[in-house]
């Protein structure tokens, strides 16, 4: 029988953003069930809980953030931080774990973390990195240099919905954006990403290649490293929480009490900002929709605030049960619930792909990076959810939550996504897409 001791060890380094820590802890149990001992090295920031993997050997290394940087509003900043000041820690840690592992295999690495490929190559241990971001986001990342150089990225709001020739799918307003007080900031990350990806031992994908056929074609053209999509991941483990806030688990006791398909899911994800007034127009859209709503209201989401102390009085009051307001919620028992028949979300790919999967059609209000891609293919490409285009108003917003949930035309919606469900079902069973690429990826890794 295998021992920890003789089973082949596979690091993980994951980054700390909650966007970030749900696919890497999904794919350590996914290795970890084909018989790997996985390691998990993170940062002392947003720590991930250990004692929900007692499976796994959780080893922290000093990032040196101090308090300032840590909150910074600007993601950007501390994710360069990071890349900073974890170049020397990482590589103590590194070095001292190989030296008591003989049986490592490689270190899988989010992308985030561009400064590695130096210190593994150095080390002479193969990185494998995990890309979040759906295959369509990867590729008009991809030509962020191109689109850069072209000025797209600085066009006037009357070219916003023009098409952008390089992405036939996308308009000007689409491409990835990041939301960073320094355009410069978003460059170099970008350009330390790609840098990490192409001389990295292989790429791999929270993805559904059969759910983006041209888009593989086109990131094979432009990674001359094998990519393996092997998604989607939360569908092959059984959920166990890398969740970095409290997830208040009475959404789903209200969830109970409201009728089939009936409810409208809202949350703009982990990362997205938005300001009080159009915190205002989502709350009196919902309310005025008369759907029952389950909104997550992020503490901090709101520029400033400390949770909801700028709804106005008597709102909830008013909602008579109808719509309940959290701040942070079980999203995947939510979404699978079978009162919730609608999500009204920012577009991150945890959150489409985990939509995806219960068939559950969306509105998009996307803010930054990938975000707008998935919007766009979400609304105008598989047909399947409805796009704000910016118009974070009211009436907007009540009119999108009617038609999605009441009309013939959200039936419509509900009809397309079915069969992308099933497709994401049948990818993970034997002779799907996704379990051949898993297949590949484990004797990949054992070669090494
Ligand atoms: C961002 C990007 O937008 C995303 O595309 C990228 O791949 C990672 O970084 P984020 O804003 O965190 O992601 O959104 P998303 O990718 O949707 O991930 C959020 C995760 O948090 C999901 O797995 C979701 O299930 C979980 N979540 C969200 C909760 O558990 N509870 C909530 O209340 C809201």
């Amino acid at each position: 029988m295998e021992t920890r001791e003789t089973k082949p060890v596979i690091f993980l380094f994951a980054f700390p953003l909650q966007g970030h820590l749900n696919p890497m802890f999904q794919l350590g149990n996914i290795l970890f069930n084909r018989g790997f001992s996985i390691t998990v090295i993170h940062t002392e920031f947003n720590s991930p809980n250990s004692s929900n993997f007692p499976h796994f050997t959780f080893v922290s290394i000093p990032d040196g953030l101090s308090e300032s940087e840590a909150t910074n509003p600007d993601v950007i900043d501390i994710l360069h931080d990071l890349n900073s000041k974890c170049v020397a820690p990482f590589g103590d840690c590194l070095k001292k774990l190989m030296s008591q592992e003989p049986t490592s295999t490689c270190v899988i690495v989010d992308a985030l973390w561009y400064f590695t490929h130096d210190l593994t190559e150095k080390f002479g241990i193969p990185r494998i990195v995990l890309r979040t971001v759906n295959l369509s986001a990867f590729v008009a990342f991809s030509k962020f240099h191109v689109l850069r150089e072209k000025g797209y990225l600085s066009l006037q709001e009357s070219q916003a919905d023009s098409p952008v020739p390089e992405l036939p799918n996308l308009r000007m307003k689409d491409l990835p954006w990041f939301q960073t007080e320094d355009p410069r900031t978003g460059d170099k990350l970008q350009r330390g990403v790609m840098k990490s990806l192409k001389s990295s031992s292989g790429i791999i994908f929270n993805a559904i290649e059969d759910l983006e056929p041209d888009q593989l074609d086109e990131s094979l053209r432009e990674f001359p490293v094998p990519l393996f999509c092997v998604g989607p991941f939360h569908r092959r483990v059984s959920a166990s929480s890398s969740s970095l806030l409290t997830q208040d688990m009475t959404c789903l006791s209200w969830l109970d009490k409201q009728a089939p398909k009936s409810v409208i899911y809202a949350s703009l994800g982990s990362l997205a900002l938005i300001d009080e007034s159009e915190f205002l127009e989502i709350a009196w859209g919902l309310s005025n929709s008369n759907q029952p709503f389950l909104w997550v209201v992020r503490p901090g989401l709101i520029h400033g605030t400390e949770w909801i102390e700028f709804l106005p009085k008597g709102f909830i009051e008013n909602l008579e049960g109808r719509g309940k307001i959290v701040k942070w919620a079980p999203q995947m028992e939510v979404l699978a619930h079978r009162a919730t028949g609608g999500f009204l979300t920012h577009c991150g790919w945890n959150s489409t792909i985990e939509s995806i999967c219960e068939a559950i059609p969306m509105i998009c209000k996307p803010s930054f990076g990938d975000q707008r891609v998935n919007a766009r293919y979400i609304s105008d490409v598989w047909k399947i959810g409805l796009h704000l285009e910016n118009k974070t108003e009211r009436g907007n917003i009540e009119k999108s939550v009617r038609t999605l949930m009441t009309s013939s035309e959200g039936e419509e919606m509900r009809k397309r996504i079915v069969p992308m469900k099933e497709t994401a079902e049948k990818c993970i069973k034997l002779g799907g897409s996704s379990h051949r690429n898993l297949e590949n990826l484990i004797a990949y890794i054992l070669s090494f």
